[in-house]
């Protein structure tokens, strides 16, 4: 599947998801819907800025504008003088000199992996991967 599709079905589930929340007047299901449409967005902004890494990937404008496969990625575990390098939805991030991605850690997640549902269900709607350097994309 690729990012446009990805698109398309975020923006499909909006689109059911607001057409449940107009009937619904149970505040424990409204806000579980609510939640969904937060992650929604949350994905929505991580594919743009996949599309935007694309787009610059093809200009290399991006530090190395390396493309990954995952036995890569899994070289950049942060041992050995490695760098500690992360993926989230395609993109793949620079987590060396992050103070929460300690010792190449974070709460139990180990660098040199794709992180793309943890960090979905523990940073949703956050505005944490801007503040990330972007180093490439994974192969598709
Ligand atoms: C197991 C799931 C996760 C939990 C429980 C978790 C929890 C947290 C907590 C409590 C903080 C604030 C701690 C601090 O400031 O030291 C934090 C910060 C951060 N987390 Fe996570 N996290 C998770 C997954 C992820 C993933 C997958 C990423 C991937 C990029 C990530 C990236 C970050 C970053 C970059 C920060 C620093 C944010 C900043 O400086 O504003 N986290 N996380």
């Amino acid at each position: 599947m690729n990012d446009r599709d990805r698109i398309n079905d975020n923006l499909n589930e909006m689109s059911d998801t607001i057409d449940c929340l107009y009937t619904t007047a149970n505040s424990c299901v409204r806000n579980k819907l609510l939640n969904h449409l937060r992650r929604n967005v949350s994905n929505l902004s991580m594919l743009v800025q996949g599309l935007q890494i694309g787009e610059s990937t093809n200009s290399s404008q991006i530090s190395t504008g390396r493309l990954f496969t995952p036995d890569e990625l899994a070289g950049y575990n942060g041992k050995n003088g490695n760098p500690a390098y992360v993926a989230v939805n395609g993109i793949v991030y620079d987590v060396s000199n992050v103070a929460a991605w300690g010792g190449a850690t974070h709460f139990g997640l180990a660098a040199g992996a794709d992180v793309t549902s943890q960090f979905a269900s523990c940073h949703a709607g956050q505005p944490i991967l801007g503040k990330l350097k972007m180093v490439g994309k994974m192969k598709e």
